[in-house]
């Protein structure tokens, strides 16, 4: 039942009050609690994209919208900071720190976000680049999209990048990244910044110690080689005990840094017979190896393939997830919308929204998945609901 109107006299009363009590820091309430949501389990319409709550409760209020990066569109930019670099007197990773853009939700006002607990950013390193060593509190990974080339050392373990391969820099880990290559390189970072942002802890520390560093202190020494967390924890169920699993001075982090793109390539090839998730088709976990959970508290990680023609069914989470595509064409359908993907394209399906995916004849598709369920499942929030095969809506996680 709709709460009974305000007659005009008494609001106009209420909102001259209201003139008067903002000096004081305080608002009398005009109207009902307005939440964008609906009830979650009333918006059983596949097309349903939330509404946005009108009035003074819902003013600053903003939702994630889904959206699709296309890479033929974006990455021209990228050519075009790499141009500024090499006619500038000084190149952007100077002045700007980074050459990279960042991705921008519509519905989030401007703000550097894809979704309201992650940001994403495409970067570009040049020749000889090198973004200096720095620690965080947000944690961060890099998607490598380039063939080849660039490297992060994460804690003195450097990781060479090669295309599909997965970058790690947890929270409290030093991390300095570069190109000492003859090609530019490119990579997506995704990070948990907004979260932290909305929770007052980002830190950043740039202050190497001297005894880790070399070149002026920008880089760290590199204490092991390429393939380091893979040795140690790159057979499932088999951890070694000798190890110091801790990394930096963060807290609750995975020590597997990198996990490298054919290695998920070939767990993912190896499993393509078995009958798979009929919402997500043949979809992995990325975990840390140690503890079993998501690879960050809040952010978890996964890498899925929808076999050459396979369309799976509609489902929706309380979590948002972001998706790379790293092999393959198709089409993921939310709320009413088609993103039709392709190799390097990068969309967002926000919370509580409807979507499926399906691949294109002739090959398999392979996404890379990022996604905050994790930490909606630590504070009681994880939800989700699919569309079986009769057409009803199942509750797979009430
Ligand atoms: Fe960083």
């Amino acid at each position: 039942m709709a709460p009974t109107p305000l007659n005009a006299d008494a609001r106009a009363r209420m909102e001259a009050l209201n003139a008067e009590a903002a000096q004081y820091a305080i608002w009398l309430r005009t109207q009902a609690n307005a939440p964008a949501q609906r009830p979650w389990f009333a918006d059983t319409d596949v097309k349903a994209s939330g509404e946005m709550a009108q009035g003074r409760v819902a003013a600053g209020q903003m939702k994630a919208a889904p959206h699709h990066w296309k890479w033929r569109e974006i990455s021209p930019y990228l050519d075009k900071i790499a141009r500024i670099a090499t006619e500038a007197d000084v190149p952007p990773v100077e002045f700007a720190d980074r050459q990279q853009f960042l991705l921008t939700n519509p519905g989030l006002g401007g703000r550097l976000q894809v979704a309201s607990t992650m940001r994403c950013a495409v970067s570009i390193y040049n020749p000889g680049d090198v973004a200096r060593a720095h620690l965080h509190s947000p944690n961060a990974s890099r998607t490598i999209l380039s063939d080849k080339g660039g490297y992060t050392n994460v804690e003195g373990e450097r990781c060479e990048a090669s295309r599909g391969d997965l970058i790690f820099t947890p929270n409290g880990t030093w991390h300095d990244h570069g190109n000492d290559g003859n090609e530019p390189i490119v990579w997506v970072d995704t990070l948990d910044w907004p979260l932290m942002e909305f929770l007052d802890i980002i830190w950043l520390d740039e202050e190497l110690p001297h005894e880790m560093g070399r070149d002026n202190l920008r880089a760290q020494k590199a204490v092991y080689s390429t393939g380091h967390s893979r040795r140690l924890y790159g057979q499932g169920g088999i951890v070694p005990r000798f190890a110091n699993h801790q990394r930096g001075i963060g807290h609750q982090l995975s020590p597997y840094i990198h996990l490298r793109g054919r290695d998920i390539k070939e767990s993912l090839t190896a499993l393509r017979a078995e009958a798979g998730c009929p919402y997500e088709g043949i979809d992995l976990a990325l975990i840390n190896p140690v503890t079993g959970a998501s690879i960050f508290p809040a952010l978890g990680y996964g890498a899925q393939m929808i076999r050459a023609g396979e369309e799976t069914r509609f489902k929706r989470e309380t979590s948002s997830t972001v998706y790379v595509v790293i092999e393959g064409r198709g089409e993921t359908e939310v709320a009413g919308q088609t993103f039709k993907w392709e190799e390097n394209d990068i969309f967002v399906v926000p919370n509580f929204l409807w979507r499926r995916h399906k691949a294109d004849l002739g090959k398999d598709a392979v996404l890379y998945t990022m996604s905050d369920a994790p930490l909606l499942e630590k504070i009681g929030q994880y939800r989700a609901q699919g569309v079986d095969a009769k057409g009803k809506i199942e509750q797979l996680v009430a």
